[in-house]
């Protein structure tokens, strides 16, 4: 026994920020972030709290599955940024949804919502909870540095949710690590303690593009063989590819040797950017909500991010 997708839900922030705006301050141009990633826009957190972005699409995938919130045995939030290091997003959800189940936070960077699935599919399996709740909630604009042109132009923030039942839905996942400590990197804060002798590291995600880049490549495409057989499946054989919207290029490269019809490959990266753990969720949810999937349609979900993470997971989808 494993878990079928319930129901899903996501919110952005209103404010939208172009790439006409960014040229405004930046040495950068609308053609040359399109031309080099597939990004148009993104959404930016100006006067939201993340939390409350996490929350109502916690209520929207709630509503979405017919749930009460009494139902949710497990509440997992992948972020690589709360509002606030304790408490957890997590815990904050779930006062606000008002249950007092075990909630935490999970940080696997851009790959954090498979790696909550995974968890929550292990939950399940053995017995321990029979919905599961993931969230995912990204604060991009607040780990960036606005004059570094070469990352602030890549993320956007928002948040998503789904609700996980038991059932049988999960087909196959897979997840793996090339741990790497420099290729993307957010620093966290030294504090003021008169004992610490280590010097502060700038507070901004740095970030080695090429090398990230020929890493997301490989692992996307070995994670999809991988899943894939696990599954018994062919690459043929998935109705609809959910990769992570870091750069269309990536993508492209990645899907290029499985000879994917592209209709089959769903992006909302020009409208959203690169939001990390969110990414794949406001994806699959968003799909979910114009009526994309049908009963039986087989899903692949795959990602890589800092860490080095990656994974896939195939699922079944349940809902019409
Ligand atoms: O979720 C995981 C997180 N990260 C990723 O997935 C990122 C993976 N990497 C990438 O997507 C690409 O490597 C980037 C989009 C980050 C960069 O694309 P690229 O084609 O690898 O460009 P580049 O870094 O080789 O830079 C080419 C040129 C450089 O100028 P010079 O040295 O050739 O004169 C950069 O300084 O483009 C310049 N450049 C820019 N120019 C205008 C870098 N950023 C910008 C910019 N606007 N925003």
């Amino acid at each position: 026994m494993s878990f079928y997708i319930a129901g899903t839900g996501s919110a952005l922030p209103e404010k939208v920020v172009t790439n006409d705006d960014l040229a405004q301050f930046l040495d950068t141009s609308d053609e040359w972030i399109v031309t080099r990633t597939g990004i148009r826009q993104r959404h930016v957190l100006t006067g939201e709290r993340l939390t409350d972005l996490a929350v109502e699409s916690a209520k929207i995938a709630l509503r979405d599955a017919g749930a009460d919130p009494s139902e949710i045995d497990l509440i997992l939030c992948a972020t690589m940024r709360a509002d606030t290091v304790t408490p957890s997003l997590a815990c904050a959800v779930g006062e606000a949804l008002g249950t007092t189940v075990p909630a935490f936070d999970l940080n696997a960077a851009c790959v954090g919502v498979l790696y909550c699935m995974e968890i929550a599919d292990a939950f399940i399996s053995c017995g321990k909870a029979k919905a599961v709740l993931v969230v995912s909630a990204e604060a991009m604009s607040k780990l960036l540095d606005w004059t570094d042109r070469s990352t602030c132009v890549l993320f956007g923030d928002g948040a998503g949710a789904m609700l996980l039942r038991a059932g049988e839905g999960r087909l196959a996942g897979e997840l793996s690590t090339r741990p790497d400590t420099r290729a993307i990197r957010m620093p966290n804060i030294e504090g003021n303690s008169p004992y610490n002798r280590t010097e502060q590291e700038k507070l901004a995600l740095q970030m080695d593009g090429g090398e990230v880049y020929k890493f997301a490549v490989n692992a996307m495409g070995r994670n999809i063989e991988q899943v894939c057989a696990q599954a018994g499946l062919t690459p043929a054989d998935i109705d609809w590819y959910l990769p992570h919207q870091a750069n269309v290029r990536i993508i492209d490269a990645s899907l290029k040797k499985f000879r994917i019809d592209k209709s089959k490959v769903l992006l909302n990266i020009a409208d959203c950017g690169n939001m990390s753990a969110t990414s794949v969720m406001v994806l699959l949810d968003q799909y979910a909500k114009k009526g994309t999937f049908h009963s039986g349609d087989k899903l692949l979900l795959v990602a890589f991010g800092g860490g080095l993470t990656s994974g896939a997971v195939i699922i079944e989808w349940k809902k019409n």
